[in-house]
């Protein structure tokens, strides 16, 4: 095969970095892996879990006792507000999820929310 190569030298450290926890290098790769930590946030590291609430097609998930994330389209800033604050019947992840995880599911709703999936 001819992109062998090229294919195996592209994903092979994504693959790395997913397995051993460590964002690769380039900054297209360094984004890729914080979407990636994002959406682990989202599904299963937060406690409880963002897609128990919220609907969002990217993350697989249908909840509907908060807001559908795919209509409301959140920026950054006020994804990282409520998941901070709190709001309402939503809990605040301070001192449950670390300001990393935090940064990256903020990142990652406000990228990937109404695309549909
Ligand atoms: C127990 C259910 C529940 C969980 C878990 C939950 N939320 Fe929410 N969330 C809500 C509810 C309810 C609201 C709306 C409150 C209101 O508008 O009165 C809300 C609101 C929001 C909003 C909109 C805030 C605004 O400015 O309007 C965002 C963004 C959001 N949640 C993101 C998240 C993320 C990310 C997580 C996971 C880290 C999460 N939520 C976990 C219930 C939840």
């Amino acid at each position: 095969m001819r992109n062998s190569f090229w294919e195996t030298a592209l994903v092979a450290p994504l693959l790395m970095s997913f397995i051993i926890g460590t964002a690769p290098t380039t900054t297209f790769a360094q984004d890729e892996a914080t979407e990636d930590l994002g959406k682990q946030v989202f599904t299963t590291e937060a406690a409880p879990n963002c897609g128990i609430c919220h609907t969002l097609a990217d993350a697989g998930a249908v909840g509907e006792i908060g807001p559908n994330l795919d209509d409301l389209m959140p920026s950054e800033e006020r994804v990282r507000a409520a998941v901070l604050g709190g709001f309402e019947a939503m809990p605040s992840y301070e001192g449950v999820l670390t300001p990393e995880q935090i940064d990256a599911v903020a990142a990652y709703v406000a990228e990937v929310a109404g695309t549909g999936g």
